[in-house]
C-alpha cells in the first residue's frame, strides 16, 4: 500500500488497525454480543466522556487566533515610563494571542441573542509567560463584593425547581443590590445585547496596576476599541429576528469573517491614574461598579490586536482554553480591588474542576515559552515540565545537585505599605445612582425608550415590593428615568387589566404610587 493511502488508514487509540467499523463482535449474526468488544468499548466509554463540566457561567462561547502588536508608547508618551511589561515596550513588536466570546448566563448551546454581558478574554502569549486579559463588553459591573457573587449568578439562572427563567429572581437580588443599577442600565438599554463580536468593546473592568522599572505602581484600567466596523448593538426586537431563525449568529459571523480574511480589529487603550485613594473623586477608583469618565481621564492607545486563524478544533481549543485574572506577567499586577481579588482565586480554582489539575499543559493554556518547574504528576499528566539541563531527579527547589534556579529579578519589587483594621466592610464611597443617572442621561433617546421599554417588560411580572425599590433606585439615579419606569408599569398594569388576564400583582398600583414620590 502506498505511504498516502496507509496514513488514511482508521486506527483506535492504542494505534491498532481497524478492519470493521460497522458491525460489533456477536455470536451469529443476531446473536448476543461479547464483552471482549476493545475497540467497540473504547469507542463507546470514550463517547460517554465527550463532555467535561460547562463553566459554570460563561458557557456559550467562539474563540480565534491572532496577534497584539505594541505601539510602543501609552498615548504620546513612552510606555516605560508607567510598565515594564516587555510585550508593550517596542513598537511594532508583535504577541500571539487567543480571544474567546462569550454569553454569561445560559448553557453551553444557548441563543446568542440573550440580554447578557458578553464576555471577551484575552490570552496574550507573551515572551515572559502568559498574560490572561479576562474582560466583559461592558466597562462595568453589577456587584463589588465578590462575596456576593455565587448569590448574583443563583438569581440570574433558571429557577432551580422548575429550572425556568424569571426575571424575578433577578430583579429580586438587583432591587436588594443598589449598586447594580449602573448595570442594570447599561444592560436592559441596548447596549445590552450587541450584535456580534466583533462590533463590541471589550473592558478589563477591573482596576490593575503597571509598574515600571523603579517599582513605582499606576492604576489602570484596560478597554478594547473595535477598529474596523464599528460599535452595533440591537434592539430587543431585532435580536429576537435573529433568534427565530439562527441561535448562533455571533459565532458565525467571527468564523465566517475569519475565513473570508475579514480580520477584526481592536485598539487597547488604557486609562491611568496615580496610585492612591483619589478623595477628590465622588467615587473609589477601585470600585468596578464605576465609569472612569473619558473625558477626565483619556483612552491611550498601546496597541492593536487582529484576529487572523480560526480554531482547528472548537473543543480542543475554545472548550478546553482557560483564563484567569491571575496570570499576569512582570510590570503588571493587581490593585486592591475586591472583586479583582475574590475573581483571581476563582478562576483557577474551577479550572481544575472544569479541566483537571494539568490544566495548563494543554496546548491552547501552555505559554510558548519555556516551562520548568517542580510540579510533577496528577491526573492526565502530558509531560514533565523541566528544563533540558535540568537533573530529572531533582523535582525539589533549592538544591547543589543540577535542579532549577531562582530567576534575577527584572526591576524593583512593587511594595505597597498597609496599615488598617481588618475588617468586613463596604467601601465608603459607594455612590450606587450617581453615575447610573449620567449614563441615562447620557443616552441618545431612542436608547433611553428601548430602555424603558425593557425594564418594564421585565419588571411587570415582578412583585410589587420589587418594583416598588427598583423605580426608588432609578428614582435616585434620576427622578425622569424613576418617572418613566413608574408610567411605563402602570399602563403594562392597565393593559393587562384590559385584556382580561388574570394574573395580578399589584404591579400598578405600586408604580402609580412611585410616580407621586417622583413629581
Ligand atoms: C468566566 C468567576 C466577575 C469575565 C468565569 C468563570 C468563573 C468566573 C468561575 C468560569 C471560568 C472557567 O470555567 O474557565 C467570576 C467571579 C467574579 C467574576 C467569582 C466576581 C467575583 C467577572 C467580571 C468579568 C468577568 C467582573 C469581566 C471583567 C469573565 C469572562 C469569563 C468568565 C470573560 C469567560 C472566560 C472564558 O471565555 O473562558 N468567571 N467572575 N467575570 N468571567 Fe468571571
Amino acid at each position: 500500500m502506498d505511504k498516502e493511502k496507509e496514513d488514511m488508514i482508521l486506527t483506535d487509540r492504542q494505534g491498532h488497525p481497524i478492519t470493521d467499523n460497522q458491525n460489533i463482535r456477536t455470536v451469529g449474526n443476531r446473536g448476543p454480543s461479547t464483552l471482549e468488544n476493545y475497540h467497540f468499548i473504547e469507542k463507546i466509554s470514550h463517547f460517554d466522556r465527550e463532555r467535561i463540566p460547562e463553566r459554570v457561567v460563561h458557557a456559550r462561547g467562539a474563540g480565534a487566533h491572532g496577534y497584539f502588536e505594541a505601539y510602543g508608547k501609552v498615548g504620546d508618551e513612552p510606555v516605560s515610563k508607567y510598565t515594564r511589561a516587555k510585550l508593550f515596550q517596542e513598537a511594532g513588536k508583535k504577541t500571539p494571542v487567543f480571544v474567546r466570546f462569550s454569553t454569561v448566563v445560559h448553557g453551553v448551546y444557548s441563543p446568542e441573542t440573550f440580554r447578557d454581558p458578553r464576555g471577551f478574554a484575552t490570552k496574550f502569549y507573551t515572551e515572559d509567560g502568559n498574560w490572561d486579559l479576562v474582560g466583559n463588553n461592558l466597562k462595568i459591573f453589577f456587584i463589588r463584593d465578590p462575596l456576593k457573587f455565587p448569590d448574583m449568578v443563583h438569581a440570574f439562572k433558571p429557577d432551580p425547581v422548575t429550572n425556568l427563567q424569571n426575571p424575578e429572581r433577578m430583579f429580586d437580588f438587583v432591587s436588594n443590590s443598589p449598586e447594580a443599577t449602573h448595570m442594570i442600565t447599561f444592560l436592559f438599554s441596548p447596549w445590552g445585547i450587541p450584535a456580534n463580536y466583533r462590533q463590541m468593546q471589550g473592558s478589563g473592568v477591573n482596576t490593575y496596576k503597571w509598574v515600571n522599572e523603579n517599582g513605582e505602581a499606576v492604576l489602570i484600567k484596560y478597554h478594547w476599541e473595535p477598529l474596523k466596523h464599528g460599535i452595533k448593538n440591537l434592539t430587543q426586537q431585532a435580536a429576537e429576528d435573529i433568534q427565530a431563525k439562527n441561535v448562533s449568529h455571533a459565532t458565525q459571523d467571527l468564523y465566517e469573517a475569519i475565513a473570508r480574511k475579514d480580520y477584526p480589529e481592536w485598539e487597547l487603550c488604557v486609562q491611568i491614574l496615580s496610585d492612591d485613594e483619589h478623595p477628590e473623586l465622588d467615587f473609589d477608583p477601585l470600585d468596578p461598579t464605576k465609569l472612569w469618565d473619558h473625558e477626565r481621564f483619556p483612552f491611550l492607545s498601546v496597541g492593536k490586536m487582529v484576529l487572523d486563524r480560526n480554531p482547528d478544533n472548537y473543543f480542543a481549543e475554545v472548550e478546553q482554553v482557560a483564563f484567569g485574572t491571575g496570570v499576569l506577567v512582570d510590570g503588571l499586577d493587581f490593585s486592591d480591588d475586591k472583586l479583582l481579588q475574590g475573581r483571581t482565586f476563582s478562576y483557577s480554582d474551577t479550572q481544575r474542576h472544569r479541566v483537571g489539575a494539568n490544566y495548563i499543559q494543554l496546548p491552547i493554556n501552555a505559554p510558548k515559552t519555556r516551562v520548568a518547574t517542580n510540579q510533577r504528576d496528577g491526573q492526565m499528566t502530558y509531560h514533565v515540565d523541566k528544563a533540558p539541563e535540568q537533573n530529572p531527579h531533582v523535582n525539589y527547589e533549592p538544591s547543589s545537585l543540577g535542579g532549577l534556579k531562582e530567576a534575577a529579578p527584572s526591576g524593583k519589587d512593587h511594595q505597597p505599605m498597609y496599615n488598617d483594621r481588618l475588617v468586613r466592610d463596604k467601601i465608603s464611597r459607594t455612590n450606587d445612582f450617581g453615575q447610573a443617572g449620567d449614563t441615562y442621561r447620557k443616552f441618545e433617546d431612542w436608547e433611553r425608550d428601548e430602555l424603558i421599554h425593557n425594564l418594564v417588560d421585565a419588571l411587570k411580572i415582578c412583585a410589587p415590593v420589587i418594583q416598588t425599590n427598583m423605580i426608588e433606585h432609578f428614582t435616585k439615579a434620576d427622578p425622569d428615568y424613576g418617572r418613566r419606569v413608574a408610567e411605563g408599569l402602570a399602563q403594562a398594569k392597565a393593559d393587562h387589566k384590559h385584556l382580561g388576564t388574570s394574573e395580578n400583582r399589584d404591579g400598578a398600583e405600586i408604580a402609580e404610587q412611585s410616580g407621586k414620590q417622583t413629581d
